[in-house]
């Protein structure tokens, strides 16, 4: 029976009968998706000095991959690597509307990151990036003590991670 599902990492609601596997917005992993009324989602969060530096840097990166992403997008002859490309920019949009959120901004500037022409490139620079938001997240998620800031960190981790697969699987090697 159709439900209404909601994901504790963007806050986000998706209608199906069952939960998705991944979150369709933020890429979370299922056992972040709850019935929308038993999932506990917050971004009124009291930052520490060093969360807040680092969610801000956490916005940059994501502001940075999403302008990354669509340009990769527009720049593809075949339609799947269009359509990969723009996946990710919206999951990667998608991340800097939580660190927005967490960071109280009205509005957040738009990426101005330039790709290549060449998807194969574009496929190396994505592992790339990924590579060093992973490092980040991870490194974030340690130097926190508040609970919500390390759900976050923690779930990046494990998205940015499924987006290095995704360039391995069409040929870059880690
Ligand atoms: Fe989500
Ligand atoms: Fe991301």
């Amino acid at each position: 029976m159709v439900k209404l599902w909601r994901c504790e990492i963007c806050g986000d609601a998706y209608i199906g009968d069952e939960p998705p596997a991944n979150c369709p917005f933020c890429g979370a992993k299922r056992k972040f998706i709850k019935e929308f009324k038993e999932a506990v989602v917050s971004f009124d969060v009291m930052l520490s000095e060093k969360d807040k530096k680092n969610a801000e840097k956490a916005l940059e990166v994501e502001i940075s991959n999403a302008a990354f992403y669509f340009c990769a997008s527009k720049k593809a002859n075949e339609v799947e690597a269009r359509k990969l490309f723009k996946a990710l920019g919206k999951v990667e949009a998608e991340h800097a509307s939580i660190w927005r959120k967490i960071l109280k901004l009205e509005s957040i500037p738009k990426g101005m990151d330039s790709c290549s022409e060449d998807y194969t490139l574009n496929l190396q620079e994505s592992h790339e990036r990924e590579t060093r938001a992973i490092k980040f997240y991870k490194n974030a998620f340690l130097e926190s003590d508040n609970k919500r800031v390390k759900q976050l960190f923690e779930a990046l981790v494990e998205i940015e991670s499924d987006h290095l697969l995704l360039s391995e699987q069409r040929g870059v090697v880690k």
